[in-house]
This record gives C-alpha cells, structure tokens and sequence, in this order.
C-alpha cells in the first residue's frame, strides 16, 4: 500500500473517532470496541443468493433486527449492523458473533457519511441496506399529534432513511445486486386520526424509497428497493428475515418499488 493510500485510511478510521465536528465524540463515535480486530473474511459473492453480500442493518438491535441479522448471517452475508446504543450492540454481538456491529446515530448525516467511509475503507461497498429503525407515537386523536411527536417519527421513520439512502446510494448502484429493504406499515392505506403522524411520516418514508427505486430501475436494473407491509412486527420476525434474504434470489425487476405485505398484513 502506498502511503497516500496509508493516509486516506488512517484519515477514514480517524474520522470515525470523531463523526460529529463539534459533537461529544463519546457520544457520536462509531462504537471503539466493535468488531474483529481486522475485515472479517466473508466468502465471494455467489449470483442468485445473498451470500457473501456486504449487507448493512440500519438499526439492528431490536427483536426484528437482531432476526435479520442472525438469518443474513446464516445465509453466508457479511453484516454490519448498526444502532445508536453501545450496550444494545454488545447484546447483538454475544448474540451474532460473525456481525460487524457500528454505534453511529443513523439521524445525523455528518456521522452517516463518515460511517461510510469506514466501512467502504474496511469493509468495501455494501450490497444491501436494510432499514429497521422506527418507532411509533400516536394516540388522542388529532389534537393529540403533537409536534414532539411529528420531530420524533420525522427522525426516526424519514431522517433516518434519508441519511442511509444517501450516503450508500452509489455502493447499491454499483453492485451487481443491490437492495434496499424497509418496513413500513399497514396504516399508510388506512390512516387514522390518532395514527396520523406515524401515517405520514412512512408514506414519507414509502415514497423516498420508491424515488430511490426509480433511481435503480433507470440506472440498468440490478438494484431493488423492496416495501414490507406490516400491521404489527411481533410475531413476524423471522418471516421479515427470510423474506429479506430472499431479496437476492429474485431478479431486480421483480422485486423493485413492490409493496409486500408480511402474512398478518
Ligand atoms: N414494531 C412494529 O409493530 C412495527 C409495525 C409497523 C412497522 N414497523 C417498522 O418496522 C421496522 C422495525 O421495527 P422495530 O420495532 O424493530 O423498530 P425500532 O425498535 O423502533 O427500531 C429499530 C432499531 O433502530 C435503532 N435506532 C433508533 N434510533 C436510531 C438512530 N438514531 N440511529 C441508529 N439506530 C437507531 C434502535 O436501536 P438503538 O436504540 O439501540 O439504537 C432499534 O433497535 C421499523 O421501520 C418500524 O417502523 C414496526
């Protein structure tokens, strides 16, 4: 390696200390104790499959997360799992050992940008990004969509997903089988008063995901992004992670800005 190539991943691993310029880097750094010492050795990409896939899970640590990442992993992916909670990652990791796991918060676009550097500088591009993190407030009618509310699910549903989106776009382009996974939620189509801000913020959150479909279908049609529809997530986790590996074994076509409801939809 030359040493301006040294300099470039030094700078990108430095980065990674500090994601936020001005920000508390104990707060922000992508978490100092993850992970394998050096990149893990995932096999070679296999057509058709998901393994040997750079696949990222975008807010990881909850019981669907945890699901997805243990089947992507059993399915021969390379996963890099991200949360913005340490212990919560620490959790995952005694869980699923083979995942690479990133404390970064998914809402803050400097600390996505530099998360990417990282992983692009120790992991490469990644071939999927599944997006899981969510949340849900609501309730007392319209008077009660309070505007903490509205700046909590916008965060966590849209910003979210913004961030991911755009920071990773270029790698699912380029990959000869890109995807993009999020879950979104049966009261998209029946929206009710008291569920009017989480309504909103994922049909937000279903039509960037359709623009970001569009992106890939113009660009040639190797990349997908994919919609779960679900009414509640307990008790559908496993059935989320087979149906996300299972994005690999279906052509782009197939699979690009289609609505998919999970079986209690
Ligand atoms: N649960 C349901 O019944 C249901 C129903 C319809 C749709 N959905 C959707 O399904 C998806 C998964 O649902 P879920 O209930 O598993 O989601 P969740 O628990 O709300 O979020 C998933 C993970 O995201 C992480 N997270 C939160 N904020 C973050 C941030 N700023 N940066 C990085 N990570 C962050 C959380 O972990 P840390 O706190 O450790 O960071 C959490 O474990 C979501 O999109 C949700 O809206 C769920």
């Amino acid at each position: 390696m030359t040493d301006s190539a040294h300099e470039a991943e030094r700078a990108a691993s430095d980065a990674a200390r500090s994601v936020r310029p001005g920000g508390d880097p104990a707060a922000h750094a992508v978490d100092p104790d993850v992970g394998p010492e050096a990149a893990p050795d995932w096999a070679d990409a296999d057509g058709g499959t998901v393994a040997g896939r750079v696949v990222l899970v975008a807010g990881a640590t909850s019981a669907a997360g945890l699901a997805v990442t243990a089947e992507l992993v059993k399915a021969g992916a390379g996963v890099i799992a991200v949360g913005s909670n340490a212990e919560r990652l620490r959790e995952l990791r005694l869980a699923v050992p083979a995942a690479v796991t990133f404390q970064c918060d998914l809402a803050d676009f400097a600390a996505v940008t530099t998360l990417a550097a990282v992983v692009h500088a120790e992991h490469g591009p990644i071939d999927g990004l599944i997006h899981l993190v969510g949340g849900w407030r609501g309730g007392g009618g319209l008077a009660g969509q309070s505007d903490a509310d509205w700046d909590m699910l916008h965060r966590n549903i849209v910003t979210t997903l913004r961030n991911t989106t755009r920071a990773f776009n270029d790698d699912l382009l380029a990959s000869p089988a890109g995807r993009l996974a999020i879950v979104s939620s049966v009261s998209v189509d029946r929206p009710a008063p008291g569920g009017a801000n989480y309504a909103t913020a994922k049909a937000a959150a279903e039509t960037w995901t359709r623009a970001v479909g569009q992106g890939f279908a113009k660009a040639g049609g190797t990349a997908a992004a994919a919609i779960f529809v679900v009414r509640a997530l307990e008790g559908l986790e496993a059935e989320l992670a087979t149906r996300v590996t299972g994005l690999w074994e279906q052509p782009a076509a197939s699979v690009n800005n289609v609505r998919v409801p999970l079986t209690s939809a």
